[in-house]
């Protein structure tokens, strides 16, 4: 077992540092934050992130957090940098955190492989091994280690990966951090430096592609009568499409893909080459959060001002407190510039909201949020509003008016209990499919049954 830093504990650090000591390597982390180290060493999780707290008291005799570089780099050969790199305004990734940590790496003591797992523009380990050979400091080799963790599934997706990459100059330092990863049972991709960067940005903004791709599809869908959950499956049947990421609905957010996607376009770009298809998706996916207004509008008359609207969710998706680039944000701001009423409800990402939009008011339960609500629009799919008493949320608005921006409730359902129903490229009841008798349904709902031979 092998003695591993991890510098930085960010949601990216934090999950690699509590998953290496699972997979029984002693780990310190180190944080330049003391407010969130001292939490942590008082057992204190600054993230909200399902099953993190029991996994780092389970090892909690592997895994320790210090401010202190000394102490930090004390432990041995691997330096995993989780440092954060959000976007500047210009959307190119801002680097000045990974740069100082460059800066403070510790002389000569002994062989270190310094593993980069932050997001970085293609091109910048090849500038941080010129620096680090400019300084001499021969006795560091560089390693590009892209994350793909999602927030929410993070503790699982570090544990079964579908792949790690893992990206260096000389065979010996691949071998050695791909034997880190040996007991996960994945494919380990050894590459180039410059190729495993660009496997991370490519994935991020294909993914993204995806989204975007399928939200236009469901534009047209509402157009032309087509229900594109049934498109979807049907598409992603076919082995070379795949069914992920094919969910439409009111754009994507978070603290990966809009950063990515931007900082992807901008590399491009700065290397003089215009990724046209990556503008699409930015454009595609700012009008899609933009959208529900027009269909409030179309339901409720053109004028909003003095409606009340409760907003289901904040959070960019559900299992996290995350409202970093949320769909909410744009949604709610556009409804308050409109003159509506805004409450929001969401189970954990309230706080988070709170500065970002003094002027909508947060509700202690969606029920309260509801009240008099003229419109229910649910932004956030967490489990709590599928499984929502409807009745009681019916009687309690001003108006049956449910907006469902993630496709996730039963329009059906709804319908029968007297609500207006809207979906995201969802067709009319009337336009209903045959399933098979006795066939293999995909959806309980008959309006997105797919026929399976
Ligand atoms: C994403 C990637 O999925 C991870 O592989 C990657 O490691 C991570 O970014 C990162 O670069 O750090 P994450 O941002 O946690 O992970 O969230 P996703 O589950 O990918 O969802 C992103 C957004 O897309 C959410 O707003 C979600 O609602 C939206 N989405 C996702 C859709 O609108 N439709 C879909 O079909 C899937």
């Amino acid at each position: 077992m092998s003695r591993i830093t991890v510098i930085g504990v960010g949601y990216v650090g934090l999950v690699t540092a509590v998953c290496l000591a699972e997979l029984g390597h002693d780990v310190t982390a180190m944080d330049i934050d003391t407010a969130k180290i001292d939490g942590l060493k008082a057992g204190e999780v600054p993230i909200y992130e399902p099953g993190l707290t029991e996994l780092i008291a389970k090892n909690r005799d592997r895994l320790s957090f210090t401010t202190d570089p000394v102490e930090a780099y004390a432990s041995g050969e691997f330096i995993f940098v989780c440092v954060d790199t959000p976007p500047t305004y210009s959307g190119d990734a801002d680097l000045s955190r990974i740069w100082s940590v460059i800066e403070n790496l510790p002389p000569e003591d002994g062989e270190r492989i310094l593993i980069v797992k932050s997001t970085v523009p293609v091109g910048t380990g090849a500038a941080i091994k010129v620096t680090l050979a400019q300084r001499g400091y021969e006795h560091i080799r560089y390693c590009s280690n892209p994350e793909f963790l999602r927030e929410g599934s993070a503790i699982h997706d570090f544990l079964h990966p579908d792949r790690v990459v893992v990206g260096a100059d000389d065979a010996p330092t691949r071998d050695k951090v791909g034997a880190l990863y040996e007991p996960l049972h994945a494919p380990i991709v050894k590459t180039s430096v410059p190729s495993a960067e660009m496997i991370k940005y490519a994935s991020n903004a294909f993914l993204a592609t995806k989204i975007s791709f399928i939200n236009e599809i469901a534009n047209v869908c509402e157009q032309t009568g087509a229900d594109v959950r049934t498109v979807a499956q049907g598409m992603g049947l076919d082995e070379r499409i795949g069914p992920h990421f094919l969910q439409a609905g009111i754009g994507y957010g978070g603290s990966c893909f809009p950063k990515d996607v931007s900082a992807l376009k901008q590399l491009a770009g700065n290397s003089g080459y215009h990724f046209q298809l990556l503008t699409a998706v930015i454009e595609v996916n700012e009008l899609q959060k933009r959208r529900v207004i027009g269909k409030l509008k179309r339901l409720l008359g053109p004028e909003l001002r003095g409606k009340h609207i409760a907003l289901l969710g904040l959070a960019f998706k559900p299992n996290t407190d995350d409202v970093r680039e949320a769909s909410s944000i744009v949604l709610a701001g556009r409804l308050l510039a409109e003159g509506a009423h805004v409450v929001a409800h969401d189970p954990i990402a309230m706080e988070h909201i709170r500065g970002m939009l003094p002027s909508v008011i947060l509700a202690a339960d969606p029920y309260e949020a509801l009240e008099e609500a003229d419109a229910a629009v649910l932004v956030t799919e967490w489990p709590e509003y599928l499984e929502l008493d409807w009745e009681r949320a019916r009687d309690l608005m001003a108006q049956p008016l449910v907006v469902d921006g993630r496709n996730s409730l039963d329009g059906e359902a709804l319908a029968r209990l007297g609500f207006v129903y809207e979906g995201v490229g969802t067709a009319a009841p009337e336009d209903v499919g045959t399933a098979t008798p006795g066939g293999d349904d995909m959806n309980t709902s008959p309006s997105h049954r797919v026929v399976m031979d």
